[in-house]
């Protein structure tokens, strides 16, 4: 696939068309931000290590019958993907209380949850995403009950999925933010799967091995990026 005209560019990857209208071409950055872009920081190689790692777990998704936006890797740091409209939800789910959800409702980083949550933000940056309901979403005409319905079926699988795997290599899944996109009418998972998006802690020793590094100057970040990219690939 041919690389054509930059059509965005984000706070970890840039966007580029392709001569197939339904193809678009990812390149993810080093580039690290945080708290809606007011903490601004380069996280050496993490382009490399969240590209392959989202393709490595979007394909591991889609042999358990997940559709994805998962084309074609290029090379180490750009991907083929589908050109999907992104529904504006950041849509989360918690295993572990940890971030936000220990702040919100006062309960201490590393208390198991009873039941996995799920929880969306509106995709604004000018509004700081705002967390709301499914009847805001509706009411916003950000999503279609049905496609709401089909989104948080597909997260709670995702959940299921990447929990099991991640276990596998001793790895705590405590919680990620999804985003999905609409292609072609079917609601498919895209954006990435990385120590970005996920909070990875070490199944023994609690060490954690994702973006809190960087977000909270703990250090060791390249370090904890290698560190997943590395159990991943056995
Ligand atoms: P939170 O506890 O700060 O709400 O974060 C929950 C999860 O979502 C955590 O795994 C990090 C991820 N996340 C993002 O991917 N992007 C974001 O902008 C934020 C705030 C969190």
């Amino acid at each position: 696939m041919e690389k054509r005209e930059q059509l965005y560019e984000g706070k970890a990857k840039k966007v580029f068309a392709t001569e197939n209208p339904d193809y678009v071409i990812v390149s993810y950055k080093d580039d690290a931000t945080a708290f809606n872009g007011k903490k601004k920081g380069t996280i050496e190689g993490k382009g490399v290590i969240n590209n392959t790692m989202s393709n490595m777990m979007f394909r591991y998704l889609e042999t358990k019958g997940v559709k994805t936006h998962f084309e074609e890797q290029l090379s180490e740091r750009e991907t083929v993907v589908k050109k999907v409209e992104i529904v504006p939800l950041e849509v989360i789910i918690r295993n572990v209380a940890a971030g936000s959800f220990s702040k919100h409702y006062g309960v201490p980083e590393g208390k198991v949850l009873a039941a996995p949550t799920i929880e969306f933000s509106y995709k604004s940056d000018a509004l700081d995403d705002p967390l709301l309901n499914e009847y805001h979403a509706l009411a916003l005409e950000l999503a279609t009950k049905e496609e709401i319905e089909t989104i948080k079926a597909m997260a709670f699988k995702v959940n299921d999925e990447l929990k099991a795997f991640f276990k596998g290599i001793g790895i705590d899944l405590i919680d990620f933010k999804l985003e999905f996109g609409r292609f072609h009418g079917e609601i498919v998972l895209a954006d990435e799967i990385s120590p970005d998006t996920c909070r990875f802690w070490d199944s023994v020793t609690h060490e954690k091995l994702d973006k809190d590094r960087f977000r909270r100057d703990l250090g060791g970040v390249e370090d904890a990026y290698s560190e997943i990219f590395k159990r991943i690939n056995g």
